[in-house]
Formats: C-alpha cells, sequence, structure tokens
C-alpha cells in the first residue's frame, strides 16, 4: 500500500464494515451486515466524511478501499483460519460467552488467543495508516480490545476512543479469562472509554482494581501518569430518520398487508433477533406456548411472528440452539395451528428497514426477552415505529435498554410464569395505560438519540486532557 493514501480526522473501527461482502449470481455484492452496532453508527458516519476500518465479512484478500453510502470503507483481511480462531473463537466462543454471564460455558484456547492478538494488532496498523494528525479514532466492542493500546504505541497524537456494545461482566466472570491483563492493559490505551451501562463501567474499574492493582478515583483510572475515563454512555437509534420511515404511506401499506396475511387477528405479536443464545427466544415460545396450552388466548385470534436472523452458524453453541428453536417452532405450530391460522410464523432469514418498520407497526406486542443484552435497540425501534402511541413492549429486565425505557413491561425471562403474566397484562391493559406507556418510551428514545450519543460520547473523549497537558500538569 503506497504512502500516498488519504487520511482521515474522523475513523471508526469495528471488526465488521457496515457492509458484507457475498458472492451472488451477478457477482460481488454488498449487503448490510447484521447488528446493532451497525444500526448505530452508520447514522453516526453520514455527513462526517470519516473512514471506516473493518472486516468484509469473507475469509481471503481484503478489498481496496472503497465508498459506500458517503463512507471511505477500508477493509481490513481475515485468512479462514483467523476467522475461526480470532472471530468464532477467541471473540465468539470466548469472550461473548464470558461477558453474557455465561449463558453457554466458555471455550479457552490458547491458539485462539494468538489470532486475536495477530488480527488486533493489524486493525492498530491500519488505523495508524488512515488516521490524520492528531486525528480522533473510535474503536469499537469486544472483538478489538487490544486495539486502543497497540495504536497508542504506534500513533501518540491521536485521540482514541472505545465503546463496548455488549455488557461488560462482573469481576468474578472477568477473572476466569486467562489473558484478562492483556485484555485490561489494552483497553487501558483509549483516552475515553464508554459502557452501555454505569454498571458496566463499574465493573471495568473493579477488574482494574482488584485484579491489576490500578487505582481509580469516581469514573477515571490511572495509567502510568495518564488519567483514562471510564463512563456509562447508553447507545441510541437514529429517531427521526425511522419516524419518518415509519410514516411513509407504503409501510403502513404493507403493515396492514402483515396483519391481513394473518386474518387480522385481535393480537399479533412480534419477537426480532439475531438467532443468539443470548436473546432468551426459547423462554419466549415457551411462555407463548404455555399461553395457548392455557387456552388463554386461540389462533386466529393470536399469532406470533419470530424473526431469527441467521447469525455465527459455524459456533457449535448457535447450531444448537438453532435445531432447538425450529423443534419447539414445530412443536407449537403441530399442536395449536389450524388449517387456516398459524400459531408462529418463523422467518430464518433478514429483512430490509422499511419492511422492519412494517413489522414493527404490524405488531400489537413487541416480545424482547434478552437473558443478557449489551442495550438492544430492537426494543427502541419498536417504540419508535409506534406513530399512533399504542401498542406494548414487553422487555427483560437483563437488557441494558430496561435501565431507559422503565414504562416497557418489565419482567424476567428466567421467571417463564411472570413472563406470561406480563404478556397478559400488556394484552388486557386498557388502550389508555398502553398509550400512557407507549407515549414515555418513545419520549425516552425521542430526546436520547444516537446523534445525542454520539456527541455525549466524542465530547467526553476531548474533554480527557491530553497526554501532554496530563504530563505537564504533573
Ligand atoms: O454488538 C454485538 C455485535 O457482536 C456487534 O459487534 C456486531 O455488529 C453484531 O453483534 C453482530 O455480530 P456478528 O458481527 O458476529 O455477526
Amino acid at each position: 500500500m503506497s504512502d500516498t493514501r488519504p487520511t482521515y480526522d474522523f475513523v471508526i473501527a469495528a471488526n465488521r464494515l457496515p457492509v458484507d461482502r457475498a458472492e451472488g449470481e451477478n457477482g460481488t455484492e454488498w449487503k448490510r451486515s447484521p447488528g446493532g452496532l451497525v444500526t448505530a453508527m452508520d447514522s453516526v458516519m453520514r455527513g462526517r466524511d470519516g473512514a471506516w476500518v473493518g472486516w468484509s465479512g469473507e475469509p481471503g484478500e481484503a478489498p481496496e478501499p472503497f465508498d459506500d453510502s458517503g463512507m471511505h470503507l477500508h477493509p481490513v483481511a481475515l485468512s479462514a483460519e483467523e476467522v475461526r480462531d480470532y472471530y468464532e473463537g477467541f471473540s465468539n466462543d470466548t469472550l461473548w460467552p464470558i461477558y453474557h454471564d455465561v449463558i453457554v460455558p466458555a471455550t479457552f484456547h490458547r491458539r485462539w488467543w494468538a489470532a486475536y492478538r495477530t488480527v488486533n494488532q493489524r486493525f492498530a496498523e491500519e488505523l495508524a495508516k488512515v488516521a490524520a494528525e492528531g486525528a480522533t479514532v473510535w474503536v469499537h466492542d469486544y472483538q478489538l480490545q487490544l486495539v486502543p493500546a497497540m495504536l497508542r504505541k504506534i500513533r501518540p497524537d491521536v485521540r482514541i476512543g472505545w465503546f463496548n456494545h455488549i455488557p461488560f461482566p462482573p469481576v468474578e466472570l472477568f477473572a476466569q479469562l486467562p489473558w484478562r491483563g492483556h485484555l485490561i492493559g489494552g483497553l487501558l490505551g483509549a483516552d475515553f472509554l464508554g459502557f452501555q451501562r454505569e454498571d458496566d463501567a463499574w465493573n471495568f474499574q473493579r477488574a482494574c482494581r482488584q485484579l491489576e492493582g490500578y487505582e481509580t478515583e469516581g469514573d477515571t483510572i490511572r495509567v502510568e501518569g495518564r488519567t483514562v475515563r471510564a463512563a456509562g454512555l447508553p447507545i441510541s437509534i437514529d429517531f427521526a430518520d425511522l419516524e419518518s420511515l415509519a410514516r411513509d404511506p407504503e409501510v403502513q401499506k404493507r403493515a396492514e398487508e402483515i396483519r391481513e396475511s394473518f386474518g387480522n387477528p385481535q393480537v399479533l405479536m412480534l419477537g426480532v433477533d439475531r438467532l443468539d443464545y443470548t436473546k432468551g427466544i426459547r423462554h419466549r415460545l415457551k411462555a407463548y406456548g404455555e399461553l395457548l396450552r392455557d387456552g388463554e388466548f386461540t389462533p386466529p385470534d393470536v399469532a406470533l411472528i419470530q424473526i431469527a436472523v441467521p447469525s455465527r452458524e459455524r459456533v457449535e453453541a448457535y447450531k444448537t440452539l438453532k435445531d432447538e428453536i425450529e423443534l419447539t417452532v414445530g412443536h407449537i405450530n403441530g399442536d395449536y395451528s389450524t388449517v387456516e391460522a398459524t400459531a408462529v410464523r418463523y422467518l430464518h432469514q433478514s429483512f430490509d428497514r422499511a419492511e422492519m418498520a412494517a413489522m414493527y407497526q404490524a405488531a400489537d406486542i413487541m416480545l424482547v426477552t434478552p437473558l443478557r443484552d449489551g442495550m438492544n435497540l430492537v426494543a427502541k425501534e419498536y417504540v419508535t415505529c409506534r406513530i399512533h402511541d399504542d401498542g406494548a413492549l414487553v422487555l427483560s429486565e437483563f437488557t441494558g435498554a430496561a435501565t431507559e425505557l422503565g414504562d416497557a413491561y418489565i419482567h424476567n425471562p428466567h421467571d417463564i410464569q411472570g413472563l406470561k403474566n406480563r404478556i397478559v397484562q400488556a394484552i388486557k391493559d386498557s388502550p389508555e395505560e398502553r398509550t400512557r406507556r407507549m407515549k414515555r418510551l418513545r419520549d425516552a428514545v425521542r430526546s436520547h438519540d444516537v446523534q445525542k450519543w454520539a456527541g455525549e460520547f466524542l465530547d467526553a473523549l476531548q474533554a480527557v486532557p491530553s497526554d501532554e497537558a496530563q504530563k505537564a500538569a504533573g
């Protein structure tokens, strides 16, 4: 790569680019990548003339940098072995379970750790090339925790922020990681560290103190004469943009068509998740199946659409989950569907934003039941699309979103009876009560949208005194 490549004042790095490369019938195609990170950062990047460094979603050589949707995209290559060891292995079979309450056991392999280090170094080197003198570099998520320190070593002039889109675990779980000290050291290369909740930031500060002996004061950590701040800053969505899509007459027409396709049921429920064991899809289906068994309601008066976006399909725990979910859906449909009416319409696919906005508008009850989730932007998307202030959000207390969306029907998904009660309450509450709740939920998302979140993050990052200023101040 020549030295004549352009550099940028604002650069972000995430494991994936906002688009994934796929070989289609007409050659190479770029499709929007899955997950909340892309949903949020896509609109933050618009109009900033920044660069995005990330993986193209396929093993092999990296494509040349290219522009897409007003962003400068800089692909990073991952070999097939690195996809297996860094992405599927260390990121998603070691860190992911540890950071999500060990819902499934974590797997530890030294080979995976070595690949994680190698790939993080590659990201840091690419960032060092793309960032202009004194640039702001914003690193994202658990796949890139070593990048801040690696980048600081090569480019001490840049300002480095890191945001964790998933929970940060309690010290008792984090301590299981044989490489915990390296991860903490990697993160402390940043100037500012953002977490979804204050609780996550506290977990991190506690890990710094208890496991590595760092001195902490309030939300700051002293690191070799520097101060690093670690604070809770909950992510959000682009409320105005999604709401205007939801107001589009075409989207509203589509919402009506969806309801009609179920025979206009009294209650249409919806679940939208990546097919991940953290999302509590099994718990949700169990509660729904039991409500049908109890005769609380029956198709065609009620129906459930469950969208399960394919995810990490080569990781064992995800394969097992897919089989379990599909078996359960089969049982429910076998027992409770009628010739005319399907109890659960299960879709193992992803849909574009307009179709999602129509589904959110079509659904009377949104079921968000994770066992642990950093935020859950689906919950925020649903309330944004309820432009008539109706509908009901049934929300797990173990999501980051529950901290801000206390007017939802909050529940503990492990408590199946409690979850069933909340669903019934959401259905039976008066329209006035549902509207009262929905108005407040919408206000919460409207007043703290993704632009505000990004502004707060970048202000906090700029507010940390530079290394020179900190040294001069002694
Ligand atoms: O925030 C969690 C996260 O892992 C993001 O980093 C990612 O964009 C999304 O979920 C989807 O995961 P994956 O990139 O592994 O498909």
